[in-house]
């Protein structure tokens, strides 16, 4: 999916967040943002999911149509999938509930091919088979909520996929097992992109970005391609050094 983001302003009440932000993300193109806490990544990724509490100025294209007006329901049909930093958790209802009404919305699938299909992308992410019956994430832990995002991703197979801090809450091997299992999709959907925000380049690593761009204060303030993502890491992104007394 072409994603484009024109003159993007947005605000909470009275509070701006983001400044003038262009961003274009080629078919099937892998973009990383970095930038310090608080500067609005979330925020970004917020805004191109649908979230109504903020005040848009700019345009949000998707395949060349403008998407400004399209509830978070529509994003998602479209194809725009948004993985959380913090994922959230539903109380009376599973997780298979959840994934089989979002990825069978015309009920077309029995539920045994259903079934099949849930259980082997459950097998690839190594998640036990009881998590599908227990209420979505609620008593999760930090990864295994993360993995049951990606079980969302690998089962609604969406076209334009945002990654906020995918490696928050993932031990080594789990991100190892989540990241192979992206590329393994990326390779198998070429058409699908991807924006990843990522403090450090460890996810990077495993997912190669074709650019990452540096944020400050709302605004894309730099752009190049991996090397940047090293040097950001390597120097962060103050001028100054702090010295020890
Ligand atoms: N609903 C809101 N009301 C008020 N302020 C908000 C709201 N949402 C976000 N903000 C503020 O906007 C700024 C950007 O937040 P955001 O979560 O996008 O940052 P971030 O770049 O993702 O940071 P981090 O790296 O810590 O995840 C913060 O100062 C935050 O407090
Ligand atoms: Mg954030």
């Amino acid at each position: 999916m072409h994603i484009e983001i024109k003159n993007l302003y947005v605000s909470v009440k009275e509070k701006e967040i983001l400044k003038n932000l262009n961003l274009n993300i080629n078919e099937g193109e892998i973009h990383a943002i970095m930038g310090p806490n608080g500067t609005g990544k979330s925020t970004l990724s917020k805004v191109i999911m649908g979230y109504p509490d903020f005040n848009i100025k700019g345009k949000i294209l998707a395949n060349n149509t403008l998407i400004n007006d399209l509830t978070i329901d529509e994003r998602s049909r479209l194809g725009i999938f948004l993985v959380y930093q913090n994922p959230i958790s539903i109380s009376g209802l599973t997780s298979s509930e959840l994934i089989k009404a979002s990825v069978d919305t015309k009920g077309h699938k029995s539920l045994y091919e259903f079934a099949l299909e849930v259980e082997k992308d459950m097998q690839k992410l190594e998640m036990p088979k009881e998590m599908l019956h227990r209420s979505f994430n609620v008593g999760f832990s930090g990864g295994e909520r993360k993995k049951n995002e990606i079980l969302q991703v690998l089962m609604l197979k969406p076209k334009f996929i945002i990654l906020d801090e995918l490696d928050s809450g993932l031990d080594v091997d789990s991100l190892k097992i989540v990241c192979l299992n992206l590329n393994k999709y990326l390779q198998e959907n070429p058409d699908t992109s991807v924006l990843i925000i990522t403090h450090y380049t460890r996810v990077l690593e495993y997912i190669k970005p074709d650019f990452v761009h540096k944020m400050n204060n709302g605004t894309i303030v730099e752009s190049g391609d991996y090397s940047l993502a090293k040097e950001i890491e390597k120097n962060g992104y103050q001028s100054f050094s702090i010295t020890e007394e």
